[in-house]
């Protein structure tokens, strides 16, 4: 079973993603990781001096997806696990510009459709295309969403967190700034795709739209 998370950023996707897999025992797969490992190689390549990075990444640049015993995914560079250095706010950034190129996109797609039709019992996978693009026959597609002031406030936390202090415009600005690129851009744009039902978790608790999407899988799968 494919359950298919699609939204703008910091809507929450990766955390009730997470979250369902578990209770579900299905793994997760956070494809926005994968943009982000390609980012991250084509920051390195410009630090070097490269004239075309993304040339340069799309020819030699291996992403691979593993998952640790506790079903943690790790993702790997070349063999490095990076799965913590994509988590810089300039990766989240060169992503969603590397993510426009229809070539990019292939390649991280075809990996994404073979990762996801070899999981068992079955996989969440979010990301911005994959109710649209990516798995378009998935049994259940969620486009999870929330106000642009309560998906800022989310992600300065998410910050605060990891120890980056930023204002909340700023922060505003630049969510917002990621949702225009992500929706305007001509290959794979964020979009609700038709047969999405929209969850919009501003006002809603982790457990509650975790629990929502569960019960939305459990009658996908009594109906087939
Ligand atoms: O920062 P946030 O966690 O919201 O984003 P992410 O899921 O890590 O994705 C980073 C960027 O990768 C997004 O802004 C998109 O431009 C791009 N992306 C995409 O184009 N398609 C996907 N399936 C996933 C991510």
């Amino acid at each position: 079973m494919i359950i298919a998370i699609d939204g703008p950023a910091a809507s929450g996707k990766s955390t009730t993603a997470r979250a369902i897999a578990d209770h579900l025992g299905y793994i997760y797969l956070d494809t926005g990781a994968m943009y982000r490992t390609l980012a991250l190689a084509a920051l390195r390549y410009a630090e070097e001096g490269w004239d075309e990075p993304v040339a340069q990444v799309l020819k030699e640049t291996e992403v691979d997806v593993a998952y640790a015993g506790d079903g943690e995914m790790r993702i790997f560079l070349d063999g490095e696990d990076v799965s913590e250095a994509i988590r810089q706010p300039e990766v989240g950034t060169m992503a969603s510009r590397i993510s426009a190129r229809a070539d990019i996109r292939d390649k991280m797609v075809a990996l994404q459709r073979e990762i996801g039709h070899a999981a068992e019992p079955g996989v969440v996978v979010d990301g911005r295309d994959i109710g649209t693009v990516v798995f378009p026959d998935a049994p259940v597609k969620v486009f999870l969403t929330a106000d642009l002031e309560e998906r800022a406030r989310r992600r300065q936390q998410e910050l605060q967190q990891k120890g980056q202090d930023a204002s909340l415009p700023a922060v505003r600005r630049e969510v917002e700034a990621r949702d225009r690129a992500d929706r305007e851009r001509s290959v794979a744009p964020l979009r609700q795709a038709d047969d999405a039902v929209v969850v919009d978790t501003t006002h809603l608790s982790v457990e509650e739209q975790v629990q929502a999407i569960v019960d939305l899988a459990r009658n996908a799968s009594n109906a087939a």
